[in-house]
């Protein structure tokens, strides 16, 4: 198979290389000269990285490299079987790059508002081309935030594409968030998946919906950690006290990971594809953070981190709090409910989320292992009190 890559900056060249390790030939372009011109260095050098861990051989290195091309014009893409765009996070960026690509995938289709019609399987282009059912190629997005239809509008294939969505760094990571939006043709999405699969990934669907699954039942981790903060408990007490319970990072500690000033982009987003319900609230000790320039590790000054030193555990991180359990079990509370929100909604499935969340945050288990560990009747009992005892701005977030 050929996998066709627009956009060669972290997420692209990442993804680049799963889909090269898997054995596919990759064809790759990006729109800035220069980051075309240094792609195979970077492959090479994370490549290397992997023989110097004896993760690869030599061998091996130099056959995924020579399966990568890196080329100059979108043309080359045009016999791909799966092409996955991620460049910049704008929608009206990846609709036109989808809209350059499609008449070089089926020619004689012209992209534009309403230049195809979907017949079931098939597509009737706008000058009377049948598209049949099975004409190859499946186009993917890896944006985080944007909706997979709203991509799809004006395409004259809009069944071909579906979202996936791989995390940084994309070969490490095993979890790939599969999106259909309501007009995806299921072979489309089976081609997607099983192309994803193949290539060692672990394949979740969810609906099209803000946040996917992970970005959106993340947020009480960071949220309710920081409703903590605002309450007076110390960062290191929050964070150790999640540590002890078996998460690799605290929440705040996590923010300091991210970069303060992405998790509040991030956060700002979901808040206003929601409506500003605040279960997604922006907490102001975060907009703080971040007005100050405490960005984590990326500035040297974070929530719990003081330089830019590894952010991992120590031994010599404070003790867990006496009242850990409790944090842990507010903070718990909080993801369970956030789940239960999404799967009530409908597009996954309890498996699916706990798998996404253990793989896509590693943590150590999902929210419905944690509710059936806890309880329901508990979990309830936590979130009334949590709703009780609420200030007049969080009303509303425990329900
Ligand atoms: P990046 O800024 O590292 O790379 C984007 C690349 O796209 C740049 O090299 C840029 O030159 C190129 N580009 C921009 N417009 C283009 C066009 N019209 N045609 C071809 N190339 C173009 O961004 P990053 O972080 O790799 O993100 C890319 C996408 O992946 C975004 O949609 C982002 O939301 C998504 N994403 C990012 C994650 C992350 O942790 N960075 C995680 C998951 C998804």
């Amino acid at each position: 198979m050929t996998v066709g890559i627009i956009g060669l900056g972290a997420m692209g060249l990442g993804i680049a290389q799963v889909y090269a390790q898997a054995g596919h030939a990759v064809i790759a372009t990006d729109a800035d000269a220069d980051v075309r011109a240094t792609a195979a260095t970077r492959l090479r050098a994370a490549l290397e990285r992997r023989v110097a861990k004896a993760a690869m051989t030599a061998g091996a290195r130099d056959a995924v490299l020579a399966r990568v091309t890196v080329v100059d014009r979108i043309e080359a893409l045009a016999g791909a079987d799966l092409v996955i765009e991620a460049v910049v996070e704008r929608l009206a960026v990846k609709q036109a790059v989808f809209a350059a690509l499609e008449p070089l995938l089926w020619p004689g289709t012209a992209a534009g508002p309403g230049a195809g019609v979907v017949l079931g399987a098939a597509a009737v282009s706008r000058t009377g081309v049948v598209l049949g059912a099975g004409t190859g190629a499946v186009l993917a997005s890896n944006t985080s935030s944007l909706s997979i239809a709203a991509i799809a509008q004006g395409l004259a294939r809009p069944d071909r594409l579906v979202g996936l969505h791989f995390f940084n760094p994309a070969p490490a990571m095993r979890l790939v968030e599969l999106i259909p939006h309501a007009g995806s043709d299921p072979q489309a999405l089976a081609q997607a998946r099983a192309l994803t699969e193949a290539a060692g990934k672990t394949v979740i669907q969810c609906a099209d919906r803000p946040g996917f699954i992970v970005n959106r039942c993340a947020r009480p981790y960071y949220g309710e950690a920081l409703a903590m903060l605002e309450e007076g408990r110390a960062a290191g007490e929050i964070d150790a006290a999640l540590v002890a319970a078996g998460y690799p990072v605290g929440p705040l500690g996590l923010i300091d990971l991210i970069g303060a000033d992405i998790n509040l982009a991030a956060t700002q987003s979901l808040s206003d594809a929601m409506g500003g319900h605040p279960r997604y609230h922006v907490f102001s000790s975060l907009r703080a953070q971040v007005a100050r320039g405490d960005l984590g590790r990326k500035t040297g000054r974070g929530f719990v981190f003081r330089t830019v030193a590894v952010p991992a555990p120590t031994d010599d991180r404070p003790a867990p709090p006496s009242d850990g359990r409790a944090i842990v079990q507010r903070i718990e509370a909080t993801l369970i409910n956030e789940a239960a929100w999404l799967l009530a909604e409908g597009g996954s499935d309890a498996a699916g989320i706990d798998t996404a969340l253990r793989l896509g945050l590693n943590f150590p288990r999902g929210p419905f292992a944690m509710l059936a560990e806890r309880g329901k009747s508990a979990v309830r009992a936590t979130l009334d009190a949590l709703e009780t005892a609420a200030p007049p701005h969080l009303k509303g977030r425990y329900l």
